[in-house]
């Protein structure tokens, strides 16, 4: 018998949510846009470990979002595939160095990653046994399961030092390892990591790299598109897409800004009780968004970098009008006032000249170069890409 109330409602916004989950890996290549010529030039990198030989070490450095971390995994899943069918064995271990940012923690992760207790006999316990330990046992399950292993270090720029690399670098060469192979894909978006590691490490870990540009509206229209099957039929509303995709490509051409923008105008569509997302859902969303990843961000830079964007974002709030652009020795100036009321001894001007590079590749902020006249040599300027008091707030919230 039907009513005339609708006591149910309508059917979810979400049927499958696990596809906006930013860790998901698809299955088929299709589903990984405009990134054939990345995949197939890690896959040159790697190709000698089909026939069980040691693959080139990559090193990937690109802006956040540009698919970095989906593209080494997927190609290393293929890799493991591929490499089974000619009976030859090859794992690989995914280590996030924000996580394990510790040369044990990255060392014990890769190895339980890659270890099979029940088929090496090897136990790798979460304490109770020394860095040199946990190294051991890496080789031992290396050699005892695989003719190759690829250790994935993600934000590599993040371990606190370069041991890992070293270590991983010498194993190939040194009795280490008796016929196992290991090779590294390290990714970082850090500007400068490169050139500041030792040479040795450097010649031997960035044998090929390769760097990930950003995605331009297009491709980020298919890549939510390709992640429509995660809403229940019909909710997303013609213009969402288009217009998700329109604002994550004129900020930063960030792939993990579109997907996480349109998963939260649906949740934000749940919570109001709505059938159908639309694009006011998404201006809401996008609200969300760019707090979240400031906050994710500031909360992951060092402390001094949050005092140099403190510093940027009043300069900002005393400019008269318009969009300003503070030059970076106005910074400088309102960053060491700063450092002095918080008791802390500021960095060198030329330090906080690379910290606002840096600010810069991670699309917090936006410089440019500004001439004096003829011969009287140029300054650079900054311009803040989001709202001075959304960045505020965030720095002073990672600071409490
Ligand atoms: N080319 C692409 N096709 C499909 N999805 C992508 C693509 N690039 C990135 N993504 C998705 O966007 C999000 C961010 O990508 P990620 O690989 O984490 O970027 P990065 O490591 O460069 O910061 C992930 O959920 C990822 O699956
Ligand atoms: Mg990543």
């Amino acid at each position: 018998m039907s009513s005339s109330i609708d006591y149910f409602g309508d059917g979810p916004i979400f049927e499958n949510k696990e596809l906006l989950q930013i860790s998901h890996l698809p299955e088929d290549d299709d589903d990984i846009i405009g990134r054939e010529g990345e995949l197939k030039s890690l896959g040159r990198a790697l190709r000698p470990a089909l026939d069980g030989n040691t693959p080139n070490n990559v090193f990937l450095y690109g802006k956040t979002g540009t698919g970095k971390s989906l593209c080494s995994k997927f190609i290393s899943r293929q890799l493991v595939r591929e490499a089974s069918d000619n009976d030859v064995h090859v794992g690989y271990a995914y280590v996030d160095c924000l996580q394990d940012s510790t040369e044990t923690q990255a060392v014990r992760n890769a190895g339980t990653q890659l270890n099979h207790a029940g088929q090496t006999g090897v136990s790798i316990p979460e304490t109770g046994i020394s860095t040199a330990a946990y190294y051991k046992r890496l080789w031992n399950v290396i050699d005892d399961l695989y003719d190759v292993a690829i250790i994935i270090l993600d934000e590599v720029d993040k371990l606190e030092n370069d041991s890992v690399l070293m270590q991983l670098s010498r194993a190939a060469e040194s009795e280490k390892l008796q016929d196992g192979k290991v090779a590294t894909i390290a990714i970082s978006n850090k500007i400068r990591y490169k050139e500041k590691l030792n040479e040795r490490v450097k010649s031997s870990l960035c044998e090929v790299d390769y760097v990930f540009p950003p995605y331009d509206a297009t491709q980020l229209r298919q890549i939510l598109e390709a992640r429509s099957d995660a809403f229940a039929d019909g909710v997303i509303e013609d213009g969402v897409i288009p217009k998700v995709a329109a604002l994550a490509a004129r900020e930063h051409g960030d792939a993990r800004k579109a997907i996480d923008i349109l998963r939260f105008a649906g949740e934000i569509a749940e919570k109001q009780g709505d059938s159908t997302v639309d694009e006011e859902h998404v201006e809401q969303a996008q609200e969300r968004e760019e707090q979240n990843r400031l906050s994710e961000l500031i909360s992951k830079s060092p402390p001094h970098s949050q005092q140099v964007l403190l510093a940027l974002a009043f300069q900002v709030q005393q400019a008269p009008e318009g969009t300003p652009e503070v030059p970076n020795t106005d910074v400088y100036e309102m960053y060491r006032q700063l450092c002095e009321q918080d008791g802390l001894s500021p960095l060198k001007q030329r330090r906080v000249r690379d910290i606002l590079s840096e600010l810069e590749f991670l699309s917090i902020i936006e410089q440019d170069r500004r001439g004096r006249g003829k011969g009287k040599g140029g300054y650079t300027v900054n311009q803040l890409l989001d709202d001075p008091e959304l960045v505020v707030k965030a720095c002073q919230a990672a600071k409490d």
